[in-house]
């Protein structure tokens, strides 16, 4: 089987530039940005610019941007130009209220004139410097599952890539992704399609590959705790088998996403983020409950390197 791109979806909260870090080093070949406010870039926020900050270890990257405003969003654009992105990539899946509300995110599957414009301003306003991408969802709800019209609009308008999360935005992150949908979007659209949800092994990964025939798979939450499973789907799509993960990588990746964080953000900051993240780490092994339990006592990288050695190492 040839060669297919794997990239890291972008999950706020989770995917900073340690996490990044961390499953390049295990062959993600794309990383995207957390996503980031257009609003906060053109009013140059302090706190928003961060989340658009990437090293060239990360390339090729994406950074993801939100926003209603279409000039805004070409604004915002053209602000990340001298960052060199390899991609500025519009976030049209979000479902969450409070950017929804605001006719950001999955609003502008509703709105696909809006949506139009906005991948017009942004792409002339990058004017061939980076390429541009559009992640959205399979429709609002099951009445409205317009993925295939809208997707052959966003091509149309000048995306020169697309991802679909084929899950409606009612559905949020609950069910199951409809693999169909990027099926028939990928037969109708003529640039390169990533497809988006449920990826959570390699054998689901060559499961979307087999059923849906797309050019790329985006693996989110399936690898939070397995930074190393880009290299087992990498492995298993060419050899049909794949390195299980030992406790002694468990701990190791534990340990080297603790570290990389530890050069980007405080001691604190890192302490309580690991709370969440090394959960991910924890999760289906023996004594899981209990270790959760204590991590969140943890007061300091070292109390939580110990915790971590004295619970994987017999
Ligand atoms: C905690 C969390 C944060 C997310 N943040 C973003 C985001 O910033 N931008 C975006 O386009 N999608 C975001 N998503 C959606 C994911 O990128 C992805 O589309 C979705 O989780 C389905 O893929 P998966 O099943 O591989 O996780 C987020 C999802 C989760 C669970």
């Amino acid at each position: 089987m040839a060669e297919v791109p794997l990239y890291l979806a972008p999950l706020a909260g989770y995917t900073d530039q340690a996490f990044r870090r961390l499953c390049k080093d295990w062959q993600a070949d794309y990383l995207v940005s957390e996503m980031v406010s257009a609003d906060g870039i053109v009013r140059n926020q302090p706190n928003t610019m961060c989340y658009a900050e990437f090293s060239e270890y990360e390339r090729p990257f994406f950074i993801q941007i939100f926003g209603f405003d279409p000039l805004i969003m070409a604004k915002a654009a053209e602000k990340l130009l001298p960052l060199k992105p390899d991609f500025i990539d519009i976030n049209m899946g979000c479902p969450v209220k409070k950017v929804v509300k605001r006719g950001s995110g999955s609003a502008l599957m509703k709105d696909p004139e809006r949506a139009s414009i906005m991948v017009k301003e942004v792409k002339r306003a990058i004017s061939g410097a980076c390429k541009l991408s559009v992640k959205f969802r399979s429709g609002w709800d099951m009445n409205s599952l317009n993925f295939l019209d809208f997707g052959l609009e966003m091509e149309e308008s000048g995306a020169d890539i697309i991802c679909l999360h084929s899950r409606t935005t009612s559905q949020m992150f609950s069910g199951k992704s409809n693999w169909d949908h990027i099926r028939i979007l990928k037969e109708k659209l003529s640039i390169p399609l990533i497809g988006n949800g449920d990826i959570d092994s390699p054998e689901s990964a060559k499961a979307m590959l087999d059923q849906t025939g797309c050019d790329g798979l985006m693996i989110g939450r399936g690898a939070l705790g397995k930074p190393w499973l880009f290299s087992q789907i990498k492995e298993y799509l060419k050899t049909g088998a794949y390195q299980p993960a030992t406790r002694q990588m468990i701990l190791e990746g534990a340990n080297t996403h603790i570290n990389y964080a530890l050069e980007y953000k405080n001691e604190l900051k890192v302490v309580r983020e690991m709370r969440s993240q090394l959960s991910h780490y924890a999760k289906g092994i023996p004594g899981s409950k209990s270790f959760r339990e204590r991590l969140n006592r943890c007061e300091s990288a070292d109390e939580i390197r110990k915790l971590l050695s004295s619970w994987l190492i017999f």
